[in-house]
């Protein structure tokens, strides 16, 4: 590994997004917020941020940010019920989260897109590559993808983001990719980016998901950046200037991600996200797969 390229020890969380998708359940409460079995989707992420070693989180908030921000501090009221009643394990459960990382936020006021709430955290970041991941973008724990990411960035400079093979009716969803292979079978160069293109419009099917490292240019490109599709501000649009002028901030590299990952912000990627994990959990496991077993059995008997 180059030493080269300064260490990176910070991670931005964009959550203001409005979270339409999942109506009514967002109206008052963060999309991020949503259990995924008994952990707020959002947990799972920070502890993907300080798995990879970024103990320094910036979250990017909106409207309803208490829940949030509540999730990661103390609740000393929880916390001295729990003790009273000597349940020491649901009290370190309460405490997990508020001792993960330092956490820091800032508000994104109007919820412009996703390029734009990364822009928000051009002061705390500063002059440094940092990590985007975005809170409703679940990547299996035992699928580590950040980390690889990491090393990549700190190999080739530049920025680095994350791709994964998708259906050709589905690349519509994301940021497409025009690449080129590199020396590692699971890197490639980025020549080009799309937002959201049609079909027959795509580069490729490799989608962009939500992690990546970025170099601090992406500040500069970011305030320079007109609204793109939707009307909103996109970080592909960013990207895609990095990757067609390397002296801007260095190559665009992408790591092909080949493991699971879930889309909680969307109905039905959250509800298998749920049976998922929590058929693998060792505490519910056994007792949910029985019952998941014969309810499948008597659906597929009544179709
Ligand atoms: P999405 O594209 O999923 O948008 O954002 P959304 O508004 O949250 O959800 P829907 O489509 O209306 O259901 C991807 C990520 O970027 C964040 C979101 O919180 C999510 O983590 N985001 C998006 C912001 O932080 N600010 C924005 O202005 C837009």
């Amino acid at each position: 590994m180059s030493q080269s390229h300064p260490r990176i020890s910070k991670a931005v969380i964009p959550a203001a997004g409005l979270g339409t998708r999942f109506l009514p359940a967002t109206k008052a409460t963060p999309k991020e917020m949503l259990p995924v079995v008994d952990k707020p989707a959002i947990q799972y992420v920070v502890e993907e941020a300080v798995a990879a070693g970024l103990d320094d989180v910036l979250m990017v908030t909106g409207r309803n940010k208490r829940p949030l921000e509540d999730h990661f501090d103390r609740n000393y009221e929880l916390e001295s019920a729990l003790e009273k009643k000597g349940d020491g394990e649901r009290l370190a459960k309460v405490q997990e989260s508020s001792d993960l990382a330092t956490m820091h936020y800032v508000r994104q006021g109007d919820p412009k897109g996703l390029g734009h709430a990364v822009l928000c955290a051009a002061p705390h970041v500063g002059d440094e590559p940092f990590a985007v991941l975005l809170g409703d973008d679940l990547i299996d724990p035992r699928d580590p993808l950040l980390q690889r990411m990491i090393e990549v960035q700190q190999e080739h400079g530049g920025s680095v983001v994350a791709l994964m093979e998708v259906a050709p009716e589905q690349i519509h969803l994301y940021g497409s990719a025009a690449v080129e292979a590199t020396t590692d079978a699971d890197v490639v160069r980025l020549s080009g980016l799309v937002e959201k293109p049609s079909r027959e419009e795509a580069p490729s099917h490799y989608a962009i998901i939500g992690r990546y490292v970025l170099d601090p240019a992406v500040f500069d490109v970011l305030s320079k950046t007109e609204p793109g599709r939707g009307g909103e501000i996109q970080l592909t649009d960013a990207l895609q200037q990095l990757a067609a002028d390397a002296t801007l901030g260095g190559p665009v590299h992408g790591v092909i991600f080949q493991g699971r990952r879930y889309d909680t912000g969307d109905r039905g990627d959250y509800l298998r996200a749920i049976v998922r994990l929590a058929c693998e959990r060792e505490d519910l496991g056994p007792d949910f797969r029985t019952w998941l077993q014969r309810f499948v059995t008597e659906e597929m008997q009544q179709r």
